[in-house]
């Protein structure tokens, strides 16, 4: 009867042992993600906002309560993109989203954003209960995993290809 209970004991905490072994999470889901640009009419339309890159992604994890995408959108110029500048994307019930895009390591002239270019989007989720939060990255590319092209009239449009959507992006815990 002893010995029962303490195999018993054993298998209970071998069982609860496993259970605490870290669970790798879901990777993140970009289910749409969209660049596209009005024309470049020269130095006077350089610094309006011509530029929309516009990214839905969501989470499939529990400890998100939701598993509708979030919208993240931003406008911006052909000179100067925000490179590095953290914009928010739309509400979700269990936190807050935000995200940047980069240029690619040895960007030639990363002053002038040229459609159609590689880049790296960065994105946090910071969730509401508590003080986690998760980071993850991902690189584009046309002719990767995008594609899209210009019109004579110079209006482009890069989307992921659709055989890699959803595309996954791995996210990490960060304190
Ligand atoms: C989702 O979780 C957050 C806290 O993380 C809570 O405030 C919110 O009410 C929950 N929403 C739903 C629909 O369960
Ligand atoms: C853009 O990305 C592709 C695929 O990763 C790579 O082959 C190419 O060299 C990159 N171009 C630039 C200008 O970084
Ligand atoms: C994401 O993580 C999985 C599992 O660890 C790995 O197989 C995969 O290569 C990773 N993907 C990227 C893009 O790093």
């Amino acid at each position: 009867m002893l010995i029962a209970s303490r195999i018993l004991t054993i298998l209970l905490l071998a069982g609860k042992a496993s259970l605490t072994v870290a669970v790798p999470f879901q990777p993140w889901e970009i289910s749409r993600l969209v660049v596209s640009a009005l024309p470049d009419r020269g130095t006077g339309s350089r610094d309006e906002p011509l530029n929309t890159l516009a990214v839905e992604i969501r989470d499939v994890n529990d400890y998100a309560n939701s598993t509708d995408p979030t919208q993240c959108i931003t406008r911006f110029s052909y000179y100067s993109p925000p490179y590095g500048e953290l914009f928010d994307c739309t509400e979700v019930p269990y936190g807050k989203w935000a995200f940047a895009f980069f240029p690619p390591e040895g960007d030639r002239d990363p002053s002038y954003w040229s459609p159609g270019q590689n880049f790296t989007l960065w994105f946090r989720l910071m969730l509401t209960t508590g003080d986690v939060s998760f980071d993850g990255q991902a690189d584009f590319s046309v002719g990767g995993n995008m594609r899209g092209l210009c019109s004579a009239g110079g209006i482009c449009s890069f989307a992921i290809k659709e055989e890699m959507t959803p595309f996954y992006v791995n996210q990490t815990e960060s304190m």
